[in-house]
């Protein structure tokens, strides 16, 4: 992405309430693990209970890449309706890219 991962970094701020990425980062109960997010199909980690609607975004098909990060981070509901995320979205686009720029670091495409 054309995002900047040390802006990212900051960024996730807002989701580190729920979310880990990086060493020693696990899923908790409040959320999924973001260590290699890009190029995971949606609903995977191993123990974490995922909503109906995450599992089946995944069984559809949907894997993680830039295109579906940014749509998902800008409307969560609206993108997969029913999931369980309470997160309301980040509403600039450079957020979005920044975040994702910072979660990239933490993949292996
Ligand atoms: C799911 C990213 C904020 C709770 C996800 C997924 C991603 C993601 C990529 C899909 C994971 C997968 O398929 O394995 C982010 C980012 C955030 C953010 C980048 C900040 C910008 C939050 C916050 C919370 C949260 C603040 C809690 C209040 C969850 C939960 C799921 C989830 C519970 C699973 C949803 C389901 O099973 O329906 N998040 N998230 N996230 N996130 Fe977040």
């Amino acid at each position: 992405a054309a995002g900047d991962a040390d802006k990212g970094e900051k960024v996730f701020k807002k989701c580190q309430a729920c979310h880990q990425v990086g060493d020693d980062a696990r899923s908790t109960p409040t959320g999924p693990v973001l260590n290699d997010i890009i190029g995971r199909t949606a609903g995977t980690v191993e123990g974490f209970k995922y909503s109906a609607a995450m599992t089946e975004a995944g069984e559809e098909g949907m894997v993680w890449n830039d295109e579906h990060l940014h749509e998902y981070l800008a409307d969560p509901k609206g993108y997969v309706p029913k999931n369980r995320m309470a997160f309301a979205g980040l509403k600039k686009e450079e957020d979005r890219d920044d975040v994702i720029a910072y979660l990239e670091q933490f993949s292996d495409p």
